[in-house]
């Protein structure tokens, strides 16, 4: 049996994702930021084996999620799907001080996968924004804000952070996929793709032996490898994000 963990499950790709991978025969563990929203996930996933709970928006309370989800690992497979978007009109600083589209964004999965064992696979919901992200690796808050700029910094950061996973375990796949624009909360009403297809890349790169999706260290988009931004290519700033993720959350990546 494969078990797998897709956080951020309670609306929109990542319940979409979860439900169709619990279709696809999997054991599902899908994750909400509080309890509440976890029963929304484990309701919108019939079949699912748990639920786990944790805000990505507080170190200590993702602390607390990976304490759950290891309690119902391992994982072949982790969907690192939870984000915010890019609709904040000035900078929020979490209780520890960071920016929250950074800290939800690519904080608190670096702090998951360091506090996780290393599953067999991994997909990261990825964005074409990227590629008009810059590479901060201080993670400092954006001046002058621009909460656009600020989302497309941290999917540049999250590829930056998947491709260093991926050069570290070259065995394994672990992508970043970039859904498309799709109609949920984040994509707004007038966005091109149902959810349906929204999930279509995402769940292909977790459930297929097809040999591009048996690879890592890709960008995905409509299930094939396109460029990736430039940065997810450059080991010495990928070292110099995660130096910064080490310094500020005091864990090491596996
Ligand atoms: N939609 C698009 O057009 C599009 C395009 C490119 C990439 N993506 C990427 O696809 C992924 C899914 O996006 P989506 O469109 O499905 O977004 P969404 O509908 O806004 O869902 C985001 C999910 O993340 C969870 N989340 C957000 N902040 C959290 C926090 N502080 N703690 C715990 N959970 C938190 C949300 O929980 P709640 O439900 O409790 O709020 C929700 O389950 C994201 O990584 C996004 O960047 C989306």
């Amino acid at each position: 049996m494969t078990r797998v963990l897709v956080t951020g499950a309670a609306q929109g790709l990542g319940s979409e994702i979860a439900r169709r991978l619990v279709a696809h025969g999997y054991e599902v563990v899908v994750h909400g930021r509080d309890a509440a929203r976890t029963e929304v996930a484990l309701a919108a996933a019939p079949g699912a084996l748990g639920g786990v709970t944790g805000r990505l928006d507080s170190l200590a309370s993702t602390r607390l999620l990976a304490a759950d989800a290891r309690g119902r690992g391992p994982y072949d497979l982790i969907v690192h799907n939870a984000a915010l978007g890019p609709d904040q009109d000035r900078p929020v600083l979490t209780e520890d001080g960071i920016e929250r589209i950074t800290q939800v964004n690519v904080v608190a999965p670096y702090l998951l996968s360091a506090l996780l064992s290393v599953p067999r696979r991994i997909v990261f919901l990825g964005s074409d924004s990227a590629f008009s992200g810059r590479p901060r690796v201080d993670l400092g808050v954006l001046e002058p804000w621009d909460g656009e700029q600020a989302y497309a910094d941290s999917k540049l950061l999250l590829t930056m952070l998947a491709f260093e996973m991926a050069a570290r375990h070259t065995d394994r796949p672990i992508n970043v996929v970039h859904p498309g624009w799709v109609r949920t909360r984040m994509g707004g009403p007038r966005a091109a793709l149902p959810i349906s297809d929204g999930a279509d890349s995402p769940v292909w790169m977790a459930t297929s032996e097809e040999p591009v999706a048996r690879r890592g260290g890709q960008y995905i988009h409509h299930r094939r490898a396109e460029d990736a931004p430039p940065a997810a290519h450059d080991a010495a700033l990928r070292e110099a994000l995660i130096d910064r993720l080490i310094e500020l959350t005091g864990e090491h990546l596996h």
